[in-house]
């Protein structure tokens, strides 16, 4: 394997390298979904989704999930659309009952922590009998909520990645990998 992947020939301009590739993201997002279904067995799993990231992982996640859970998705997402984060502003509620259910919160990536903390939170509220998070990415360098995730799928450098439900002004979300955006895109 080269040290550093390129990207497909269409996206040379923008992405610089593929940081993790389809086969890499298939193999762990099974092995989380084999941890959550092994914690879950005997509990009352509701895994709530953060629109918008959280789809393509969402989508191959809980369909390695046997169980009998129940799905609902929370709107929330930060001003502007640049790569600093923002102000956050809840765009959807919850439509299902979390009151003594086993919550699964579900987000594409733990970064400064914001998102994660203001949204636990909100569900802690609720009264669910137990509350966990879930991300695909984490990057442990700009924390500055005391938030932690209890199933990570990759831990990322201090880079800006797009794919797989990770966007830069709402684009590259459709990517099948995660690669690292170039920085004259957003700079
Ligand atoms: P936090 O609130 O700073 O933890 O950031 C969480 C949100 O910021 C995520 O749900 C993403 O929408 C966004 N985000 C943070 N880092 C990245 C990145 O590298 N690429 C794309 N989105 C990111
Ligand atoms: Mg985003």
């Amino acid at each position: 394997m080269p040290a550093t992947t390129p990207p497909p020939d269409h996206l040379r301009q923008e992405v610089q390298n593929v940081l993790i590739g389809e086969t890499e993201i298939a193999e762990r997002v099974r092995e989380l979904a084999a941890e959550i279904e092994r914690d879950y067995a005997d509990k009352d799993l509701l895994m709530v989704a953060l629109l918008t990231g959280t789809v393509p992982f969402l989508a191959d996640l809980m369909r390695h999930i046997t169980l009998p859970l129940r799905l609902d998705f929370m709107g929330v997402s930060s001003y502007g659309d640049g790569t600093a984060p923002g102000e956050l502003v809840f765009t959807k509620d919850l439509r299902l009952e979390a009151r003594n259910r086993d919550v699964l919160l579900v987000d594409d990536i733990l970064d400064t922590g914001q998102t994660l903390h203001a949204v636990l939170g909100k569900l802690i509220d609720l009264q669910p009998r137990s509350l966990k998070a879930c991300v695909l990415l984490e990057k442990t360098s700009r924390r500055q909520e005391k938030v932690t995730a209890n199933y990570v799928g990759f831990e990322v450098p201090d880079e800006f990645v797009v794919g797989y439900g990770l966007d830069y002004a709402e684009r590259y979300r459709n990517l099948p990998f995660i690669g690292v955006l170039k920085p004259e895109v957003y700079s």
